[in-house]
């Protein structure tokens, strides 16, 4: 069987190697001809991935990749792993998934099956997609051509989170497509699980995000709470965890990041205006979270106060700029909001992080494009006057930082278990 798989990403590239490895050949199709080279050479842009594995199902001639969509015509299954973004006024930005759309649609042969896996609202497949398709290909969805919606889950640095073995939730066009959709996944991977409609598949993911955004906002809500009360929301979780049924942990940070978290609930409140309705709690869930790198700037207020010190012409040092530990991805992180919060204040920043070197330009933090990582040796970590921990990547020696930095803001609990004088460490 050949499929193709469109946007090697963080997404695209992990499935693409796991139906690679499961006897499938795979063409990858990507409209940033760098990633297209790298993957023909046997090369990985992606931390976690190994260049060994690309390299291996390359030499074997199960992986490829082009920039041409003119290969879509000789395979049976077309996945749409492409970026589901928000506009600048947080509405959804769905022009990846149709111009997608668009440039396979006039290649699309009968009997292909078409998958969007981009996390997306109730409708895009077989409302949005399913028009450009149609009208670019003269065909008819369910008649001429197969359509379905398959959310990926992804938790990346987690060693135990394996494409294979991670249930696949799939909604057809109808049940012709998800038969052939079924036919697909299970080639790859281990469990899957059909749902009645593309607009269920759709909902399921949303739901799993939505119930990330809005306990993670809780727990940051019961942190300043709690605070307030003299009491540790850390020491809090690690309590209310033991309870084998009912509870499940979720921890405070220095506000939402990724990919995924901060956007993907957005994409129901949108949707859900269309209907009349309201989405109240993930509202709320944004305002708390997105309310969070403030909290964490007063901290940092506070805990400079508390040695004479002004904001206003400090050097503060940001460790961690990904946005969640040991990954190397930094899209959305609380700490470009925190960089540019104390820097309005008048500190002067920098950062700390091994996995990303050097802030690439983008369209949301232009001026900070170019900026490096400090060096990690006690002079330059002493030179700085409050260190602040916004991710706690395990590569970082904590206890040298306990023993140079001046005075500690955590926002992870990351010197939860590190010698260090008293009074030293603030939690935000
Ligand atoms: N990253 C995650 O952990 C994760 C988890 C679950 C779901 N998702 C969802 O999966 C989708 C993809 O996310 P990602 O993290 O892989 O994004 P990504 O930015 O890492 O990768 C997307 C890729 O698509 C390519 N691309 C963009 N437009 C294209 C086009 N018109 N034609 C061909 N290629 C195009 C980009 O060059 C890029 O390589 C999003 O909807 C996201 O919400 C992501």
């Amino acid at each position: 069987m050949k499929i193709a798989v469109i946007g090697l990403g963080y997404v695209g590239l992990p499935l693409s190697l796991q139906f690679a490895r499961s006897c499938t050949d795979v063409i990858g199709i990507d409209v940033d001809p760098k990633k297209v080279e790298l993957i023909n050479r046997g090369l990985s842009y992606i931390k976690h991935i190994q260049a060994a594995d690309v390299a291996e199902r390359v030499n074997a001639g199960k992986l490829s990749a082009t920039t041409d969509f003119g290969c879509i015509k000789d395979v049976e299954a077309v996945i749409i792993c492409v970026p589901t973004p928000l506009t600048k006024n947080r509405e959804p930005d769905i022009s990846f998934v149709l111009d997608t759309g668009r440039s396979i649609a006039p290649h699309l042969a009968k009997g292909t099956l078409v998958v969007l896996e981009s996390t997306t609202y109730p409708g895009t497949t077989d409302e949005d997609l399913r028009a450009v398709l149609e009208e670019g290909s003269g065909m008819k969805a369910g008649v001429d051509f197969y359509l379905a919606f398959s959310p990926e889950r992804e938790d990346p640095a987690n060693d135990q989170s394996k494409v294979k073995l991670i249930p696949k939730v799939i909604g057809g066009y109808t049940p012709a497509c998800l038969e052939r959709a079924i036919a697909l996944y299970t080639r790859a991977i281990d469990t899957v699980v059909p749902v009645s409609s593309c607009r269920v598949a759709e909902a399921a993911k949303l739901l799993e995000n939505i119930f990330r955004s809005v306990n993670i906002a809780l727990v940051n809500e019961l942190k300043s709470v709690y605070a307030a009360m003299g009491i540790d929301i850390w020491e809090v979780i690690e309590a209310a965890k033991t309870k084998p049924f009912g509870f499940m942990p979720f921890y405070p940070g220095p506000g939402l990041g990724g990919h995924c978290i901060p956007i993907d609930p957005f994409y129901l409140t949108w949707k859900a205006r269309e209907y009349g309705k309201n989405t109240r709690f993930i509202e709320l869930a944004g305002e708390i979270n997105t309310a969070m790198p403030e909290h964490v700037v007063h901290c940092v207020a506070d805990a400079l106060n508390s040695q004479r010190k002004a904001l206003n012409g400090s050097r503060i040092l940001i460790i961690g700029l990904a946005y969640k530990p040991n990954v190397d991805d930094e899209r959305e992180s609380p700490s470009y909001a925190l960089m540019n919060l104390l820097t309005e204040r008048g500190a002067k920043v920098e950062y700390y992080d091994p996995y990303v070197p050097v802030i690439k330009p983008t369209r949301e933090h232009l001026h900070l494009a170019g900026k490096q990582s400090v060096k990690w040796d006690r002079a330059t970590i002493s030179s700085f006057d409050a260190a602040l921990i916004a991710t706690n990547h395990n590569c970082v020696n904590y206890q040298e930082l306990a023993d140079w930095a001046q005075c500690i803001i955590d926002t992870r609990n990351a010197m939860a278990d590190v010698k260090i004088a008293a009074g030293k460490v603030w939690k935000a």
